[in-house]
């Protein structure tokens, strides 16, 4: 991810939205136990309200959609709860991946394949080969994916080239290893929500957030829809962004 930043969509429901809105879809625990629910239904309902995110985005004239799917530390939970996140990545991919296509999505995966089921694998290439020339809108999925783990692996990168001779260390400042991350063509996150109301990070596109707004909603994520998304996104329109200046810029 860079820091160029696309114009909306023409013929949206709104020109002021961001060009590119990432999401923790944190809550779907918290979710399901109000209700007296196994975890699993959280997460079963959280891949609903993403659906429906997803189609709020295409009308509101988002062009890339960034979710936090499964973090590299999400190996500590229970192995029947990690199951149950496989699964639905398959069935997503599986029962919604010609819907999606038909839909003009681009789909795109950023995290670390290497060691993950070759099924699994396959059903990520097949998603990101099928969508590829697709202009609507572009679905980033984080899978296994860490911020620290991303930029490690762009520093061993750039450090493998340094020891091959390929590389001057001298050349390797933050546009380089930004070039080295998981999807250096994808422009910077204008806006980053996280619901359930947990304000952090957790190691979500810590380097492309450099200049992101970050915007906390208190609902949990399978109860966010397109009116949460454009709450959200009347917040983003009320900040000042300056980029380290002193005069404000558009908001995206
Ligand atoms: C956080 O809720 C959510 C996750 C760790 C996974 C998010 C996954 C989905 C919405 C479904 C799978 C996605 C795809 C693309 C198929 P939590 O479990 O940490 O909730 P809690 O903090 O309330 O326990």
């Amino acid at each position: 991810m860079s820091n160029a930043a696309a114009p909306a969509t023409e013929g949206s429901d709104r020109s002021d939205a961001p060009a590119h809105v990432a999401i923790i879809m944190d809550g779907n625990g918290r979710w399901a136990a109000a209700r007296g629910l196994p975890r699993a239904e959280g997460h079963r309902r959280g891949v609903d309200a993403l659906r429906r995110v997803v189609r709020a985005s295409h009308e509101l004239g988002i062009r890339y959609l960034t979710i936090f799917s499964f973090s590299s530390e999400n190996w500590s939970r229970p192995a029947s709860e990690i199951g149950d996140l496989f699964g639905l990545l398959r069935r997503f991919i599986r029962n919604d991946l010609a819907s999606l296509h038909r839909d003009g999505v681009k789909v795109r995966i950023i995290g670390e394949r290497e060691g993950l089921e070759s099924d699994i694998c396959a059903l990520l290439n097949e998603a990101e080969e099928l969508t590829r020339d697709n202009t609507r809108l572009t679905l980033v999925v984080a899978f296994n994916y860490g911020s620290r783990q991303e930029i490690a692996k762009a520093a061993q990168k750039l450090a493998r080239e340094v020891g091959e001779g390929r590389r001057n260390p001298d050349t390797i400042d933050a546009e380089t290893l930004g070039a080295n991350l998981d999807a250096p063509d994808i422009p910077d996150p204008d806006l980053i929500i996280r619901t359930s109301g947990e304000q952090r990070l957790s190691n979500f596109l810590m380097w492309q957030a450099a200049y992101s707004e970050l915007v906390f909603v208190p609902i949990h994520w399978p109860d966010f829809d397109k009116a949460a998304l454009e709450g959200a996104i009347a917040e983003f329109a009320r900040r000042e962004r300056r980029f380290g200046g002193l005069v404000a810029k558009t908001a995206s």
